[in-house]
């Protein structure tokens, strides 16, 4: 409709810029063509860890819990703070000694939904994934996974609950990333604006949001960000959506930004046709979880947006373009589930260095 209409007023050409500013105005209402994805509901959850109340609690502990730490300072919310946006705002996040990571701290909302986790996707699971940052040097700096149940086993209060929740045994690092990625799964960030337009609320996005909604299929972004969480298609759990970035190069970008430093998924594989491949990231809460990439070097969504349009689809976009299209990136910000830090239960370790 609004393409026939600015033809006519081409073809026309008498009538004024007041009238067509009028009418178009009129005929926005009508535009609802973007791309729908209805939100999945409840996250999937694997069948040898089913969720009770007793191990998120267990797990949202483990989360806080700075014992898990080398120097007993670093815990897993340090990075992704539940508190804010799931993450820490930093381009690189400091972790163990205060050395910064490698990449930029993804936020931890609705983790459970991705197939794959971290930029690379090198974890197939939450469960998988918890076991990196417990031993990476840049983040927890623990020496190895017995060294953190050690520790976990010497804090009573601890063994009791994990035995309450698993049964009577040990602590081991299976169970602790289950009570983990139990918990990780509660983070979830139903009801944004756009879902509640999708639901048929035709009052919850802006008609900015809404132009900016029919844009986003328009322009071709959707070739990438589909499905439910903006991140592909719907891939069975331990698959993966990946995508090549920068997949038109622009020296001046790269220079500015760093893009291609790292090597992505090819630094998992090893294989040549992973070089610069990386999981298309959710755009889900990305209004709120900014800088952006894998770099963390671009801290405005205007310019992330012009980034992509550029390296992904080699187009230019009009500034207006841009901002309806933050509009509707915005319209993704979904309802935060309010935390509140759980009381740690005491003994462990005295900050051993
Ligand atoms: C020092 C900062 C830091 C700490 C501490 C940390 N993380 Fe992360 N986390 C990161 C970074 C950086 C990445 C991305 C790394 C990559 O992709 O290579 C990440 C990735 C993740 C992801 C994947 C999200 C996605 O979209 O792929 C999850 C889930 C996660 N972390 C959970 C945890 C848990 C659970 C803990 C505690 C056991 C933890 N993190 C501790 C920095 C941290
Ligand atoms: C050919 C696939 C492809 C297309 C098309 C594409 N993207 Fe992306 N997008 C990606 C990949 C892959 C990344 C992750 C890049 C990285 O940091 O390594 C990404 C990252 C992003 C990010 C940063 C997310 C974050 O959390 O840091 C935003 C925002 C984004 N895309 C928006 C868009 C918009 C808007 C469009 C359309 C103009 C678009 N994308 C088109 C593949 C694509």
């Amino acid at each position: 409709m609004r393409r026939l209409f600015a033809s006519l007023a081409i073809v026309a050409g008498v009538i004024t810029v007041a009238t067509i500013h009028t009418q178009a105005k009129e005929q926005t209402p009508a535009v609802a063509d973007g791309p729908i994805y209805k939100w999945p509901g409840e996250p999937p959850i694997p069948k040898d860890n089913p969720m009770i109340p007793q191990k998120i609690e267990l797990g949202k502990k483990l989360f806080f819990d700075p014992r898990l730490s080398k120097a007993n300072k670093v815990s897993c919310n340090s990075c992704h703070n539940v508190m804010k946006a799931g993450d820490d705002g930093l381009p690189r996040s400091p972790g163990h000694a205060g050395k910064l990571g490698e990449r930029n701290s993804p936020t931890v909302f609705n983790s459970a939904y991705f197939s794959v986790q971290f930029w690379d996707g090198r974890a197939p699971s939450l469960e998988e994934q918890a076991k990196g940052p417990l031993i990476n040097p840049l983040e927890m700096g623990m020496q190895d996974h017995n060294v953190v149940v050690d520790i976990v086993s010497t804090v009573p209060a601890y063994v009791q609950e994990f035995e309450k929740v698993f049964g009577p045994g040990k602590v081991t690092i299976t169970k602790l990333v289950q009570a983990l990625a139990a918990y990780e799964r509660t983070l979830v960030t139903p009801n944004s604006p756009y879902d509640r337009f999708v639901a048929g609320d035709k009052n919850a996005l802006s008609e900015a949001a809404k132009r900016g909604w029919s844009k986003f299929g328009q322009i071709g972004c959707t070739a990438c960000h589909s499905g439910p969480m903006f991140n592909g298609p719907p891939m069975p759990m331990g698959t993966g959506f990946f995508q090549k970035f920068p997949l038109i190069p622009d020296p001046a970008l790269d220079k500015k930004y760093k893009f291609t430093a790292d090597t992505g998924r090819h630094s998992v594989t090893k294989n040549e046709s992973d070089r610069h491949m990386w999981r298309v990231p959710s755009l889900r809460n990305v209004a709120i979880t900014p800088p952006y990439f894998h770099t963390g070097t671009v801290s405005k969504l205007e310019d992330a947006v012009q980034v992509m349009a550029k390296t992904q689809l080699n187009q230019v976009l009009k500034p207006n373009d841009v901002s309806e299209l933050v509009e509707f990136l915005k319209s993704l910000t979904g309802e935060i589930p309010k935390q509140t830090p759980p009381e740690l239960p005491l003994g462990g370790p005295i900050n051993k260095k």
